[in-house]
């Protein structure tokens, strides 16, 4: 979870096509994902249920041969997979997880669906569905040749019928930082029901547009959407509950389409979306191709949006310090250039704490330097580049500058100089200096500080507690 949304989505190149910049999901242009091939996958659940005793259930072996498939499928097409194992009342189940290797790992847009069937029968609506349609986008999102702004994953969780415990488990494992990365995460169980339904969860926490999204895409298809609250019915539930933003579809379960919806959608009034609800007879026969169709082009939509979707947190508090380990204390870390020249060596003292950067001082001919890069927000007013220096000094005549220290900004190949001191700026008390550095606002930089040396008679420049303001 990210805080406010800042504009700007870049120039995307969707399928050779030259789309406007916009910071709005919709903007890139939505694929067909391959009903044939999703019907393909689903035909690979019924054979592979029909092989293993009828069903793909938790802790028998369709359900292992579904999980280790399904990576085979993902791994070929350049997905990273992870098969997770853990334990249930029914024996060891398996999460696949999926993550394409590209993309702002900060920022992870993750699609789901339940791999497991219940022990009736080979869950091919529930959930082959889910899962050959997520699996079907993921593959065609690895052919596509899109460049993801955020990182793309995919979840195919085992053991839901026995309580959502792949994704609960899943959840629960991931450290409180990667939690915090998971911008959305889409479900999708049961999207092909026989006597379908056009389902959206009514999940709708300030800030999350998903839902919103998917009803606007079902729209633009001509295709009616109601709202439905599923409570925790499905693997979202784990998600939601840990305060992530959570869309999904489901075209219908045991309930039974009404009139007025069967006038809307087609079908048949007084009859359940799916009479074959976690029943022997969830086969390869209980689907309708129409709704797959529409689903799987909406998973589709979804994933190609939001992984271009721009995440990036607004501009930081005015009065921050936006550079990192700017004290040094840290030692050498956020800062590159030559090695050793920040500090805690003795011989010269810090500003503050033990390390400070400490350039030159060699007497001879050399040049130092360290830098680090900060983003100066577009919408600043002032920013001020700060730093604490200490000269010391083995150069004696008081007129002639032979040792310098420069402080530069690196703007792309254009290297300007803001301050020079040197030898004749001795002061073996540290004084603080401050140089303007509003030109560079809505640009990244590089904040440099380069010493130059004649071949005699040592000048060390020591600086610390360097700092990067604005208002
Ligand atoms: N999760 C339910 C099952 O697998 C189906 C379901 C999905 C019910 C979504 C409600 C909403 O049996
Ligand atoms: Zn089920
Ligand atoms: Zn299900
Ligand atoms: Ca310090």
């Amino acid at each position: 979870m990210r805080k406010s949304l800042y504009s700007g989505l870049g120039i995307v190149l969707v399928a050779g096509a030259l789309l406007a910049p916009s910071n709005v999901a919709g903007a890139v242009e939505s694929p067909d994902i391959s009903v044939t091939n999703t019907k393909a996958h689903l035909d690979q659940f019924q054979s592979i249920a029909t092989s293993n005793g009828g069903n793909r259930y938790t802790g028998r072996p369709g359900y292992k041969a579904s999980a280790d498939w399904v990576k085979a499928k993902l791994d070929t097409a350049g997905y990273t997979t992870t098969l997770q194992s853990f334990s249930t009342s029914a024996g060891t189940s398996y999460n696949v997880i999926a993550e394409w290797p590209h993309g702002d790992a900060n920022h992870v847009v993750m699609a789901g669906s339940h791999l497991d069937s219940v022990s009736s029968g080979p869950g091919i609506n529930d959930n082959g569905t889910g899962s050959a349609g997520v699996l079907e986008t993921a593959l065609a999102y690895a052919a596509s040749g899109q460049t993801p702004r955020n990182r793309l994953r995919f979840g195919f969780w085992g053991a839901e019928e026995l309580g959502l415990l792949g994704s609960k488990y899943y959840v629960n494992n991931l450290p409180a930082a990667e939690r915090d990365k998971i911008e959305l995460y889409l479900n999708f169980d049961m999207i092909a029901s026989p006597n379908p339904g056009y389902f959206v969860y009514d999940d709708n926490p300030a800030g999350n547009g998903a839902r919103d999204d998917l009803v606007a895409y079902f729209t633009s298809k001509s295709v009616q959407t109601e709202f439905i609250d599923v409570q925790g019915r499905s693997d979202h539930a784990a998600f939601r509950s840990l305060g992530i933003a959570t869309a999904g579809t489901f075209s219908g379960a045991e309930g039974t389409k009404t009139s007025a919806q069967a006038a809307k959608w087609g079908g048949t009034a007084g009859q359940a979306y799916d009479p074959c609800y976690h029943r022997s007879c969830d086969n390869i026969n209980n689907l309708n191709l129409t709704s797959l169709d529409r689903q799987i082009d909406a998973i589709g939509h979804m994933v190609w949006n939001y992984t271009q979707k721009d995440y990036s947190e607004g501009p930081p508090p005015t009065g921050d310090n936006l550079l990192q380990n700017p004290g040094f204390e840290s030692g050498a870390a956020n800062w590159t250039g030559t090695t050793g020249v920040i500090t805690n060596s003795t011989s010269r003292p810090a500003h503050g704490g033990s390390y400070k950067a400490w350039l030159q001082g060699n007497g001879r001919t050399t040049t130092e330097n360290i830098g680090q890069s900060v983003a100066i927000p577009s919408t600043a007013t002032a920013a001020s580049l700060s730093l604490w220096i200490r000269i010391d000094t083995a150069e004696t005549t008081g007129s002639t500058v032979y040792d310098t220290v420069k402080v530069q900004i690196v703007d792309g190949s254009t290297t300007t100089t803001l301050a020079t001191y040197s030898n004749l700026n001795k002061n073996t008390s540290y004084v603080q200096k401050t140089v303007n550095v509003l030109a560079y606002k809505g640009k990244t930089v590089t904040v440099r500080f380069l010493g130059q040396e004649d071949s005699s008679l040592q000048t060390s420049f020591v600086i610390d507690d360097v700092a990067v303001t604005t208002s």
